[in-house]
């Protein structure tokens, strides 16, 4: 039997809490499916700075291109903010995206028909709201030459990010988009800039042409500032939506209130050999330590982890399931409860989870 290695790094804030939630269900997975997980913990980001002053030590660098998937929590928080930029715990994520050449962010923002009145948008708006946000996540400005800050003597100073994409870039995150929306509902927008960038302009011909491979996906363009507004006014009418990098984060982070709460959104960054999984929300301080953070995003990815990096689609079915039994008994992280409901602390949403995946 093989032995289904996982890094699992996570990090700082709220990554620690509901990270281990999640491991706890993939050992429920592993308890009724026979299936055997090693699990192996590392360091990044800001926990990675104190014990390091690193923020990827080469150690978990190692463990990652090692595993046979990543699962990861968040990093960064106000303790690092002013530690110099190259160092910075988010440093440790963008490394590790680089490293492993993950290039495809997956991040799917689904309303659960039980949580519709937890979005703070309309019921009219939200209700069927079902979308996969892919955005590119190894080039644009995240990682563009040049880049840096020039300082005048006279105390002005210059400063330059550089977004930029090739061909191959481009065309490869297409592919993802379209293989992705063929399995889906078949309708893929990209989304540029291309009234006013020339590399929205080479974006919007390579995906054009990428299309020609995929006659059965019905692909259209829209641009960027149009996409934020129609995703508060008509999300239903998107499907799959592929971007790049940085439109990405800002719109991927606009879909998540789609969905109730960024506590219930999971991701997968897939392109290179290992994938790596990471709930959308970030660390949290605000909440951090205080055990009353939403683990389903976390649980969600350990879901996607199945499902993308080791063909486990029973066991990742059977999850998805568990969170939406548990859903739909009414149970509520403070993040997703109204006015009337118990509220659950990030351990008791674990139990539960577990205590469905385990029955089935
Ligand atoms: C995300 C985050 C990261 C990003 C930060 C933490 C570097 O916002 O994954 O969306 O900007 O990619
Ligand atoms: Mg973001």
């Amino acid at each position: 039997m093989t032995t289904h290695r996982i890094a699992v790094l996570p990090g700082d804030g709220i990554g620690q809490e509901v990270t281990e939630q999640a491991v706890r269900v993939l050992r429920a997975v592993g308890k009724i499916s026979g299936a055997s997980f090693e699990f192996e913990q590392a360091l990044v980001g800001g926990a990675a700075i104190d014990a390091t002053g690193h923020p990827l030590p080469p150690a978990t660098l190692e463990l990652c291109k090692k595993a046979h998937a990543i699962l990861f929590g968040a990093v960064g928080g106000p303790k690092w903010e002013n530690v110099p930029h190259e160092v910075r715990a988010e440093r440790g994520l963008l490394a590790i995206r680089k490293e492993l050449d993950l290039y495809a962010n997956l991040r799917p923002a689904t309303c659960f028909s039980m949580l519709v009145d937890a979005s703070p948008l309309k019921r009219s708006v939200v209700e069927g709201t079902d979308i996969m946000v892919i955005r590119e996540l190894t080039g644009g400005l995240y990682y563009g030459e040049p880049r840096g800050v020039e300082r005048f003597a006279d105390g002005g100073a210059r400063a330059v990010n550089t977004m930029v994409y090739t061909t191959r870039e481009i065309e490869r995150v297409a592919r993802m988009g379209f293989e992705v929306a063929r399995k889906r509902r078949k309708h893929l927008t990209s989304v540029d800039k291309n009234n006013v960038l020339v590399v929205s302009q080479l974006w919007r011909e390579v995906v054009t042409r990428v299309a020609k491979d995929y006659p059965d996906v019905t692909l259209d363009h829209i641009l960027v500032d149009n996409c934020a507004m129609a995703l508060v006014h008509k999300p239903t009418q998107f499907d799959t939506i592929v971007t790049e990098n940085t439109f990405g984060d800002i719109l991927s982070d606009e879909a998540a209130i789609l969905a109730g709460s960024m506590g219930m959104l999971p991701s997968a960054s897939l392109g290179g050999t290992v994938g790596l999984y990471e709930p959308v929300h970030g660390t949290a301080p605000d909440i951090a330590g205080k055990g009353i953070a939403n683990p389903i995003a976390a649980i969600l990815s350990a879901a996607m982890l199945l499902r993308y990096s080791l063909n486990m689609l029973r066991e990742a079915d059977r999850i998805e399931k568990a969170v939406q039994r548990v859903l739909e008994q009414g149970h509520r992280t403070k993040d997703i409860a109204g006015p009337n409901d118990k509220v659950l602390g990030t351990k008791e949403m674990g139990d539960l989870i577990v205590q469905h995946v385990e029955r089935g």
